[in-house]
């Protein structure tokens, strides 16, 4: 029988990724101090990012954390290529596509990417495709003149990824069976709706905790607002670590 000690207690601190969804660099470096004791991996996305460019990943490298890019790449499979080189140049860990971008999309940036990273000697950033925004529910993918429900939606997007050679998706806590069933145990599985038992939903609707979300089979968990909006960050990281 496991032990119930501390480490099995402990949340690895290595599945945890927090997003940095702020617009200046102050406040990036405010959360940073506080929180890169405690985090390995820190997500920029698209808010940071379109404010304040590369010099946030700049910083992030300052404190000698590791990078989730999530700018979620769509677009034709030569922009898309390219643009995964930059990625890889910016010395990111990990970055993603829309998997509705389609397998030759989605193939271009796994190649550029794989370029790059031969010509940097350096090992290439784990890429993952974004099945259905967990905004999306059945009503909203018929206007889109998708008939499928969300769940054989993700699946069916969750299959095309694997099949692209793309290292994992990004999934929402009620996702993660299913798609590991879908994609067996090598595939990545990135959980963002993640929220600490007495903390508020905002608008996150499919929510587990982060011990829920690990349980089910998620390798990495994203939390943003429950923990940078807090009015204790380091509090709020240290109960969620154990
Ligand atoms: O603040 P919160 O914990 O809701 O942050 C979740 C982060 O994960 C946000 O940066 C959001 O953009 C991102 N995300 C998400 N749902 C997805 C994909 C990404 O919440 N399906």
């Amino acid at each position: 029988m496991r032990k119930n000690n501390k480490r099995d207690r402990q949340m690895d601190k290595e599945k945890i990724i927090v997003a940095l969804d702020v617009n200046k660099i102050k406040e990036l470096e405010r959360l940073l101090d506080l929180l890169s004791p405690y985090v390995k991996v820190f997500k920029v996305g698209m808010e940071l990012f379109y404010s304040c460019g590369p010099k946030a990943l700049d910083i992030v490298k300052k404190y000698d954390r590791e990078i989730f890019l999530d700018l979620k790449f769509h677009d034709i499979p030569n922009t898309v290529r390219s643009s995964a080189k930059v990625a890889t140049r910016l010395g990111v860990f990990m970055f993603n596509v829309h998997a509705s971008g389609g397998s030759e999309m989605m193939k271009a940036a796994v190649e550029g990417s794989e370029e790059e990273s031969a010509k940097l000697g350096v090992d290439r950033p784990r890429i993952l495709g974004v099945t259905v925004l967990t905004s999306m529910d059945n009503a909203a993918l018929k206007q889109t003149g998708i008939n499928a429900s969300p769940e054989n939606q993700v699946l069916n997007l969750a299959r095309l990824t694997k099949e692209s050679g793309l290292d994992g998706v990004v999934a929402s806590p009620k996702e993660i069976s299913l798609v590991r069933k879908e994609t067996g145990k090598d595939f990545l599985i990135v959980t963002p709706g993640v929220r600490p038992e007495d903390s508020e939903k905002g608008d996150q609707k499919r929510t587990a905790t982060p011990k829920e979300a690990l349980e089910l089979g998620a390798d990495y968990i994203v939390i943003g607002r429950p923990v940078t909006k807090a009015e204790n960050p380091v509090k709020t990281i240290k109960s969620i670590l154990g």
